[in-house]
């Protein structure tokens, strides 16, 4: 069963012509080379499932091919499973049987790289003895603290306004990491049956927590080269008005997108006139490798609030240490007010060391910043280097922060490579695991966080594995691979 509001959106004659690009290269027959190009689209994500294609006549017309070519193309797509005619309302896309994306069991004497993260950065240790000799000062009360300490709701506030967003520190909640952050807004924003805008491909936490509290998620196309598909988001927000629309604006997790400011504004005005609550995870956001050293810092956006309403995700998850489990939410007094109210039926509160911990580190956070892109650098060049000579047919994108490569396979045999992988001792998420049903198979996510070893231990597991999956990688027409 899925979660999808079907037929949110419409792709036109033009665009779907544009994404079609030079579909009439392949020698095969008009009516497959079309059908085949459609369902790369869809495998990839980049039609998302739920999207209505054009009507048969209108297509045919502008490709400048005949009503059959594209009536016959349809009705493979129909019988592939890629398409659905329904009636009233045309053909809409679909994914064949959900394919189950393999998920580790036991990671014992495996190398787990399912996780874009870091070790803990220098000096929490030193940090915690610190905030342990403050704590004197904060044990006469019970200790439950549904909405932060004020040191440091604070300091996370002065962060905000260092980085160009005028913030107080009662705009703040302090939560048990962003993941905490993002069910505890779905739960507060969203009611069964509502609409959710999520990203394709995104972050698979959010679709959970999204889909807990009941919404149907919608979503839309981000990609490394095109960033949003601003069309598709347009007008799904226009078709739908969605309560809420869960983005990534920067450093897109798995893509590396960063959305522009110009970009922004727009996005943040479209919400607005729907009403719909835009959540900005910026979990990432700090998280630049190029462009971060004083000689050659780079203008960045700025965060996605300061260009209109957004409700604003942050965590110290990627910068400082996932060990801590401190997040937060940045939002309106008003609603910060729910959602620490609501909060009590997950949870009664963050604990106090560790955001004391936190607020010692946020005072010299620039620095812990700077180390975390040295790293951060070494590791995407090794990464990046090591795969485009290992794997010349792969795309490889070198992206300009945040802690993975999306990287393209040139086949739809993602979920292939990676059980290929586990037998070689190393796990890595599928493309699909940041899909919706099924798609994007033709893409992995490869984090470019670990120790040297690691990734050369993981380089070489790739290879191995992917020799595995050679005989098998060009299929005739590019269906998802029933092996899953
Ligand atoms: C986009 C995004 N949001 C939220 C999270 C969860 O972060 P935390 O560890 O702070 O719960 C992650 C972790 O990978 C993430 O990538």
């Amino acid at each position: 069963m899925t979660n999808l509001d079907h037929g949110a959106t419409t792709v036109s004659s033009r665009a779907l012509g544009v994404l079609l690009d030079s579909w009439r290269a392949s020698s095969a027959p008009g009516y497959l080379a079309l059908a085949d190009r459609i369902r790369l689209l869809v495998l990839d994500g980049r039609l998302p499932v739920g999207t209505r294609l054009p009507s048969e006549r209108d297509l045919c017309a502008h490709l400048g091919v005949s009503r059959t070519t594209v009536a016959a193309a349809y009705a493979a797509l129909r019988d592939s499973g890629h398409v659905d005619s329904v009636r009233g309302s045309g053909s809409v896309v679909r994914l064949p049987a959900r394919a189950s994306v393999p998920r580790p069991t036991t990671t014992e004497g495996l190398l787990d790289l399912t996780k874009a993260a870091l070790p803990a950065v220098d000096g929490i240790a030193e940090a915690a003895q610190r905030a342990a000799g403050r704590l004197g000062a904060y044990l006469d009360d019970p200790g439950y603290d549904p909405v932060g300490r004020p040191v440091l709701r604070e300091a996370i506030a002065e962060r905000y306004r260092r980085r160009g967003l005028e913030t107080s520190a009662d705009q703040i909640v302090v939560t048990l990491g962003a993941q905490h952050a993002i069910a505890l807004l779905a739960r507060v924003l969203v009611s069964r049956g509502d609409r959710a805008v999520v990203e394709a491909p995104g972050y698979p936490h959010a679709f959970e927590a999204l889909r807990g509290a009941g919404a149907r998620l919608v979503p839309v196309s981000v990609t490394v080269d095109d960033g949003w598909d601003e069309a598709a988001l347009m007008q799904t927000l226009r078709r739908t008005s969605p309560p809420v629309a869960y983005l990534m604006p920067d450093f897109h997790n798995p893509t590396g997108a960063t959305m522009p400011a110009d970009q922004r504004v727009r996005v943040l005005e479209a919400a607005a006139a729907e009403g719909t609550v835009v959540i900005a995870d910026e979990t990432m956001a700090e998280m630049a490798i190029d462009g971060v050293e004083p000689g050659s810092r780079v203008e960045r956006p700025l965060p996605m609030a300061a260009y209109g309403r957004a409700v604003t995700i942050g965590s110290v998850g990627k910068s400082l240490w996932g060990g801590l489990r401190i997040g937060w939410i940045r939002a309106e007094r008003p609603l910060v007010d729910r959602l620490v109210r609501a909060r009590s039926a997950g949870d009664l509160g963050t604990p106090v060391l560790e955001q004391l911990v936190v607020a010692e580190l946020l005072g010299d956070f620039d620095r812990v910043l700077e180390a975390r892109a040295g790293h951060l650098r070494r590791g995407r060049d090794r990464v990046v280097h090591g795969l485009r000579e290992a794997f010349p047919s792969w795309q490889v994108p070198s992206p300009a922060g945040g802690l993975t490569t999306w990287v393209g396979l040139g086949a739809p045999v993602s979920s292939q490579l990676t059980l290929a992988a586990r037998r070689e001792g190393l796990l890595l998420a599928a493309g699909p695991v940041f899909g919706i049903d099924g798609a994007f198979e033709r893409f992995l996510r490869v984090p470019f966080s670990y120790a040297d070893s690691d990734t050369d231990r993981a380089l070489a597991a790739l290879r191995a594995a992917w020799d595995g999956v050679d005989g098998v990688q060009a299929p005739a027409s590019p269906l998802l691979a029933e092996v899953v």
